[in-house]
């Protein structure tokens, strides 16, 4: 017999059969917790016996409408969504506690009731009169978005079936608290059936419903890890407190891109969106000092230009630091052996550490190769011209692989200024006037040009 699982990583949500510190599904720690098992289904019994009805087929032929999607005006949230609102659609907003979901939500909320969708917002965590406040702070008191102070699901599930919105936000999903279920509010079965009984009543009333989710770093909470596959669409809310950048990335979406972001700065008035993101990345850049260099990226269908930065120091310890900041560390542990193994330039003994500022966290491998400018940069001691752009993916031959838009990467940097770009040689260019541009075929060939000496 098998036994009954009982422990559940409230991060991912993998169950296990005992207590560990660390999960195995994810990695994280002290994140596995006891719960009261998930019920094995009516009975253990094969449906055998009892037939059912047979279900309508139809073949993949058959013509489909578009879903109608509604726009907030927001550009970069509509973007963000895959161009609207889809009606009957689950999404999830997950970030950090205070990085501004409740503020985005409700200032989405009072867009979409504008825009003639009826719009409910239902607060578990704050009470209406604070809610109100932050309205008011927002400049959003007029909106006609219809507010609740509730955790009962069953009644908000029954205030929905009668009053019939459009659009239900609910904050959050780690307050919710299904009577069906015996744990406590926050706990990974209360979150799941209740992210549940919020998609199942989305689909079949027609209603698209947001749900927020708290990343949560530890302990008795589930995170929103645990519900991404129920919904359609998966947003994250990424930024730093210390900054006001904010950047909202869709991870999944059934209904668009998935790699898309919105930017969006916090004010005293709210979250405002950034149309030229790379602008604002590249504002706080100083005069050309050594360890910086710009990659020119691509966020989903965007491209945007992002500074690296990165510090090479001699080590105290006898095991140097390696820190990565917006980037991540594994890919950093490759391109320092590539440079090593390929070209000779050690690193060890020295720290390293590499940061994307702005708070953008960067995952294209295109980034390669501006992190190996920017590290040597450091390391030499030398800085790039400060009117240059770097991208290109390394391999670990040492060769360069050209990235994908080439060309959008280009007509972006010379759109900010930049008159100079190096970028594997390959890949389309077209016609980019203004940019001088160096095409090295492999690293060395690279080190070579950039740093002079091999
Ligand atoms: P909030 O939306 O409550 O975060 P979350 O719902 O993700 O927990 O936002 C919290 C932070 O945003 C808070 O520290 C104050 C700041 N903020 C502003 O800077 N300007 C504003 O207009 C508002 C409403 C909040
Ligand atoms: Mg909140």
């Amino acid at each position: 017999m098998a036994k009954t699982l009982s422990f559940t990583c409230s991060a991912c949500g993998a169950s296990h059969t005992r207590w560990s510190g660390r999960c195995d599904g994810c990695g994280e720690w002290n994140t596995i917790i006891q719960e009261a098992p998930l019920s094995a289904g009516p009975a253990k019994k094969s449906l055998g016996g009892k037939r059912g009805q047979s279900i309508t087929l139809s073949d993949l032929s058959t013509e489909e409408t578009p879903p109608p999607r509604t726009l907030c005006g927001v550009e970069e949230l509509d973007r963000v969504l895959g161009g609207g609102l889809v009606p009957a659609s689950a999404l999830l907003v997950g970030g950090d506690p205070g990085i501004g979901k409740s503020t985005l939500l409700l200032q989405a909320a009072a867009r979409f009731a504008r825009n003639g969708i009826k719009t409910i917002y239902v607060s578990g965590e704050e009470a209406s009169a604070q809610v109100r406040m932050r309205a008011r702070r927002l400049g959003l008191e007029e909106s006609p978005v219809q507010l609740a102070a509730e955790t009962n699901l069953r009644d908000i599930l029954t205030t929905l079936e009668a009053e019939k919105p459009g659009l239900a936000i609910i904050d959050s999903i780690q307050t919710m608290w299904a009577d069906n279920v015996d744990s406590a509010p926050g706990s990974v079965s209360q979150v799941r059936a209740a992210a549940h009984e919020l998609t199942t009543f989305a689909k079949r009333h027609g209603v698209s419903i947001i749900m927020v989710g708290h990343v949560t770093k530890e302990g008795q909470i589930a995170g929103p890890r645990v519900v991404e596959h129920m919904v359609d669409t998966v947003l994250y809310f990424e930024g730093e407190r210390g900054h006001q950048f904010r950047i909202l990335r869709a991870v999944k979406n059934r209904f668009g891109r998935a790699d898309e972001i919105g930017v969006f700065e916090m004010t005293g008035k709210g979250l405002a969106q950034v149309t030229n993101p790379s602008a604002l990345f590249l504002s706080e850049r100083g005069t050309p000092s050594p360890g910086s260099a710009v990659f020119a990226g691509i966020e989903g269908t965007r491209p945007v230009l992002v500074e690296l930065q990165a510090l090479v120091a001699p080590s105290p310890h006898s095991q140097p630091r390696r820190t990565v900041v917006g980037w991540d560390s594994g890919r950093l542990a490759m391109i320092l052996a590539v440079l090593e193994a390929r070209c000779g330039i050690p690193f060890a003994g020295l720290d390293v550490y590499l940061n994307v500022a702005g708070g953008l966290k960067v995952s294209e491998p295109a980034a390669d190769l501006a992190v190996a400018a920017a590290l040597l940069s450091a390391r030499e001691d030398t800085a790039l011209p400060a009117d240059t752009v770097v991208f290109g993916e390394i391999s670990l031959s040492g060769a360069l692989r050209p990235a994908p838009q080439t060309e959008n990467r280009l007509k972006e940097a010379q759109k900010l200024g930049f008159t100079a770009a190096i970028a594997p040689a390959g890949g389309k260019t077209g016609t980019v006037a203004g940019l001088t541009l160096t095409r090295p075929s492999d690293l060395v060939g690279f080190v070579g040009e950039t740093f002079g000496a091999g």
